[in-house]
């Protein structure tokens, strides 16, 4: 018999697949976790200058092109007011990868990686191929991590918490007084945070915070990408960001997993984070009116929604069956559980769609849930 290594065998593909999977061809997918808007065209643009004049052909320094790591250590400074050495910055295969060196780089086999459930998936499935446990904490009724269920959940066997503001599946926005505690916990206890910062752009009400700006330690790893700050999914660049020491060590991971991130990938991301930014607002605006649109059709239903207050997601309670009424009606949800036991009675609802197609997705989702509750 064929063997496995334990720690793959430990994870199996994402839920939110078999869902796409059930699905008829036609249906109206709000399963999807991407903007549907297009690449910046001066981003394109880049990518293609990089790929005919021959300079995006080679391998690049294993930690990116020194511009775009200039670019990003400007990003930080632009928006977090913090100064990051481009020195420490590696660029990487989407915040997928990032993830991944930071989790194979500080958890050693048994050590405890705290995160929220429900959570993004990969937090999970990669901490169990680091050969982590992974320790899913709670959330609030509004769907925030409660910096106090992490602080109770730390035990000598934690090597570190992932913090995920604005979240997926949630929308949720941590507060600043939260993110503060978080940067306390990080300090006090001597553990790492990692802070998945992808939906920092898209905050509706209030303003993003990062953890990296309070901590006092070099306890603060921060993890971003292009994907959905410049709706540039398909190019896979992402970032990572530490102290030397950390960045040295998730260098090590990367050098021999990746080699580098794709070359023309990197001179896009450079030309998106140093090119005009009005399609950070425009992204934005129409995802809080999609947002204000989604919540009021969940109401008008009779369905509980807590107010998402960024990313593109909502996350209702919904009455069993309320999934599959949906998929057989033709609309495409993520059943909570995807994201972890804590997702259980609620549906992930991603509103990166036209504005028709959300109403026209609304209607259905009302008889999806009308039907499951007569069930
Ligand atoms: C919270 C979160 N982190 C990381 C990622 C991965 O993003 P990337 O496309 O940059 O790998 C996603 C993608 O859905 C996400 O939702």
């Amino acid at each position: 018999m064929t063997e496995f290594s334990s720690r793959v065998e430990r994870i199996s593909i994402s839920g939110i697949r078999e869902v796409f999977e059930a699905a008829s061809e036609d249906a109206i997918n709000l399963g999807l976790g991407q903007p549907d808007f297009p690449t910046p065209e001066h981003a394109r643009q880049a990518a293609v200058d990089a790929i005919e004049s021959g300079k995006a052909d080679g391998y690049t320094g294993n930690k990116g092109i020194e511009p775009l790591r200039e670019a990003i250590a400007d990003k930080h400074q632009r928006d977090q007011g913090i100064d990051v050495d481009p020195a420490d910055v590696i660029a990487t295969s989407g915040a997928s990868e990032a993830l991944h060196i930071a989790l194979e780089a500080h958890v050693d086999a048994g050590q405890e990686v705290i995160i929220p459930d429900p959570g993004f998936v990969s937090y999970d499935a990669l901490t169990k191929l680091a050969d982590g446990e992974p320790v899913p904490v709670d959330l609030r009724e509004d769907l925030t991590v409660d910096p106090a269920a992490v602080e109770k959940a730390i035990t000598d066997d934690t090597a570190a918490f992932i913090v995920n503001s604005p979240a997926n599946p949630t929308g949720a926005v941590a507060s600043e007084q939260d993110i503060k505690e978080f940067a306390r916990i990080a300090d006090e206890h001597d553990v790492l945070c990692v802070s998945d910062e992808v939906y920092e752009y898209t905050v509706f009400e209030g303003d993003h915070h990062s953890p990296i700006e309070y901590a006092d330690s070099d306890n603060v790893v921060v993890v971003n990408s292009c994907s959905k700050l410049y709706s540039m999914t398909g190019w896979r660049l992402g970032w990572v960001t530490g102290s030397t020491e950390r960045t040295e060590r998730m260098l090590r991971v990367h050098q021999y997993a990746q080699a580098c991130a794709s070359a023309p990938a990197q001179y896009a991301a450079e030309a998106a984070l140093t090119g005009p930014q009005e399609i950070v607002e425009e992204m934005t605006d129409s995802f809080k009116r999609r947002r204000d649109i989604l919540l009021d059709g969940l109401a008008d239903h009779g369905i509980d929604c807590p107010t998402p207050h960024g990313a593109f997601y909502a996350m209702p309670k919904v009455p069993e069956g309320f999934v599959d009424e949906c998929i057989d009606r033709g609309v495409i949800v993520v059943p909570g559980e995807a994201f972890g036991e804590g997702g259980e009675g609620m549906a992930r609802i991603s509103y990166a769609t036209d504005e028709e197609t959300l109403r026209e997705a609304i209607e259905i989702m009302g008889e999806a849930a009308a039907a499951a509750r007569s069930a």
